[in-house]
Parts: C-alpha cells; sequence; structure tokens
C-alpha cells in the first residue's frame, strides 16, 4: 500500500509532506492523513507500512497482522505486550508517555530511554515516517 501510495506522489495524484500523504476523499469531504510507518524487527529486517493518522502505531501493526506487536490487552494499557522502540527522531517529538504507560514500562523486558507502549503511541504529523523498532520479546 505504501509504495503505491508513494508512488502516486511522485505522479502528483497526492498531497505530501515529509513522512505523510493526504488523501482527499471529494465524495464525502474526508481528508485522510496516512503516515509512513517503518517496523525495524529484532533481526534487522524492516517493513514499512501506511498508517493512518489518529490511529495507534498498535492499530497499524495489527492491521499488519501484528508484524511482531501482540497486544493482548486491545491497547488497555495493561499487558505490556505492544512494547516497541520509537526510534530517534521522532521518540523526541511525539508526546510523552502518561504516568499509567510509564508504570506498565516498568515491566518491560529489556527497556529503554526511548521504549513505549504501541498501544498509547498516537499517529500525528509528529510521527511522519516513524521508525519503530521491535524488541526480541514482549513482557
Ligand atoms: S496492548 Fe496491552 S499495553 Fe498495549
Amino acid at each position: 500500500m505504501v509504495t503505491a501510495l508513494f508512488s502516486l506522489r511522485e505522479r502528483g495524484g497526492l498531497r505530501a509532506q515529509g513522512g505523510s500523504v493526504t488523501l482527499r476523499n471529494f465524495k464525502d469531504s474526508e481528508t485522510i492523513v496516512v503516515t509512513k510507518v517503518t517496523f525495524v524487527h529484532p533481526d534487522g529486517t524492516r517493513e514499512t507500512h501506511a498508517g493512518i493518522e489518529g490511529e495507534t502505531v498498535m492499530d497499524c501493526a495489527l492491521d499488519l497482522g501484528g508484524v511482531g506487536i501482540r497486544a493482548q490487552c486491545g491497547g488497555a494499557c495493561i499487558c505490556v505486550t505492544c512494547h516497541c522502540y520509537v526510534e530517534s527522531p521522532w521518540s523526541e517529538r511525539i508526546d510523552p508517555p502518561r504516568s499509567d504507560e510509564l508504570e506498565m514500562l516498568e515491566y518491560a523486558w529489556e527497556r529503554e530511554p526511548n521504549s513505549r507502549l504501541a498501544c498509547q503511541v498516537v499517529l500525528d504529523p509528529a510521527c511522519a515516517g516513524i521508525v519503530i523498532r521491535l524488541p526480541l520479546r514482549q513482557a
């Protein structure tokens, strides 16, 4: 999907800015902003997909069959099975974790300063082109 979207962008069919593409549905006057999200697996392989602004990184991962994020609680911030690392510079750009996320991250396996719960990272303009590294295992 990303390949097709970015191919369209290059042909001028879409408005693109940074790692995001804006799609406009003229029939419903609805605008959807699609953001490029790259998941980096523990072995270094990368998967780049399209995430929709307003959804979480977890939603994007689950739409793709999980890509290593199990998300057992479905985004309720109570399981830590969506632990991931938000790479720089996005880790500095996005909203910091709330207290409940920080509490749950105490249980994350191999927590790092850029550790986040994918269910708490909402894709917004600051996430354009975001790179998410996946841990070797979840909690
Ligand atoms: S899905 Fe359970 S904490 Fe994120």
